[in-house]
């Protein structure tokens, strides 16, 4: 491999917040494994032109120009082989700001939206800190793996405005299939329903799946969607805070345009701007590396769970850095679960009941960091749990 990513990089006291345990009430001597980025240092190509734009040393307000918008084309049709228009992208502080600037411009106070819990929280904050009606179409957890009851997916969407998708999904693991996504696609259009594709984690995706765009499948799919994407799951650039949005649909962007006006925001950040140019331009080796070190920290997870603490199993992800563990077969309660992990295996992981219904006997955990740490991490789990 041509990067490092067993290197241990120090992060106290460096504003992180993944690693600042004692302002949020834990241990100081848990190890962070919770918040989704990385403890990998973003690759050099990022670094270097972060630095070059520092020696300009004029940090006005910026905008994106064609070069920025030719390598955000570029990098879309190489990847997903979804060719984007100038006009459908909107930069955004971040896609949680979209979200929010989706629901309201495009839903009013009492309508309802629907999501699919166990899912990443704000998605939900998102419903009810703007006053609109949370709906939960649960995922179904059979045989170790989540799929959707589309039953109750169509009676939920035919109460709804507007649904928010996670694809891939966070926590769960799933990359959606093309069959899935055309029926959800389908009864979407069948009841006017508008979608948030909600599309951050596209560039994780593990061997034999394939992400699929949305918006792409088909030209009416794409009409009701606003797809979020970003380059800081990927390249570990969440502190720069910039999001790529996509909206085919004039009016709805006009909609989405007004409304992220009315939040007061204007210009994005010129760092959000050059680290994504220079991701997108020259990070493509690196995050195949990434993908591989990854894949190696699943399988170790994988293992170590199976051959020493099966009572803990990991849900097969399909995408994401993000494991998902099923603890239930330890029969704690959620309080004694997280108590236990966080108070004798030192561990700062988050529990699966923040991520709504679904996420009881659940435990989420970042593995996004050197392979040492995660050792660590396992061999901590089960000098916890091994006599239970
Ligand atoms: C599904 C999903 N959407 C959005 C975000 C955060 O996006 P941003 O930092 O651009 O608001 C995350 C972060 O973990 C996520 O998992």
């Amino acid at each position: 491999m041509k990067y490092n990513f067993n290197k241990i990089v120090n992060r106290q006291e460096t504003y992180s917040m993944k690693h600042d345990p004692v302002s949020r009430g834990k241990p100081k001597d848990v190890i962070p494994m919770w918040v989704a980025d990385m403890d990998f240092p973003a690759p050099p190509c990022v670094t270097s032109a972060i630095e070059e734009y520092a020696r300009h040393g004029i940090f006005g307000y910026s905008e994106p120009d064609a070069a920025y918008v030719a390598t955000i084309q570029s990098w879309f049709l190489q990847r997903f082989n979804w060719h984007v228009e100038r006009e459908w992208l909107i930069v955004t502080v971040g896609v949680v700001n979209a979200i929010y600037v989706a629901v309201r411009a495009l839903t009013e106070i009492g309508d309802g939206v629907v999501i699919q819990q166990p899912v990443y929280y704000p998605f939900e904050l998102s419903v009810r800190q703007t006053g609109r009606k949370l709906l939960v179409n649960q995922l179904v957890y059979e045989n170790e793996r989540y799929v959707i009851d589309f039953d109750d997916f169509e009676a939920k969407i035919k109460q709804a405005k507007m649904f928010i998708l996670c694809n891939p999904h966070n926590p769960v693991g799933r990359v959606w299939t093309r069959e899935e996504l055309t029926r959800m696609g389908e009864i979407c259009l069948k009841h006017n329903v508008t979608v948030v594709a909600d599309e951050i984690w596209q560039d994780f995706i593990y061997p034999n799946h394939k992400h699929l765009v949305f918006s792409k499948l088909t030209h009416e799919f794409a009409d009701i969607t606003i797809t979020a994407t970003a380059p800081s799951k990927t390249f570990n650039l969440a502190g720069l805070q910039l999001a790529n949005i996509f909206i085919t649909n004039k009016e709805m962007r006009r909609k989405f345009n007004m409304e992220y006006a009315a939040c007061g925001l204007s210009q994005p950040s010129i760092m959000g701007l050059v680290s994504c140019r220079a991701a997108y331009e020259h990070g493509a080796e690196w995050l195949d590396e990434l993908l591989v070190y990854l894949a190696e920290n699943m399988a170790l997870i994988s293992s170590f769970l199976q051959q020493r603490i099966p009572k803990i199993k990991l849900i097969e992800p399909e995408a994401t850095y993000l494991a998902w563990l099923d603890c239930s077969a330890l029969d704690l309660s959620q309080r004694e679960l997280d108590e236990t992990i966080t108070h004798k295996a030192k561990l700062w992981i988050n529990d699966g009941t923040r991520f709504g219904m679904g996420g009881e006997g659940f435990q989420r955990i970042n593995v996004a960091c050197p392979r040492e740490v995660l050792e660590e991490a396992l061999l901590r789990l089960e000098s916890t749990f091994k006599l239970s």
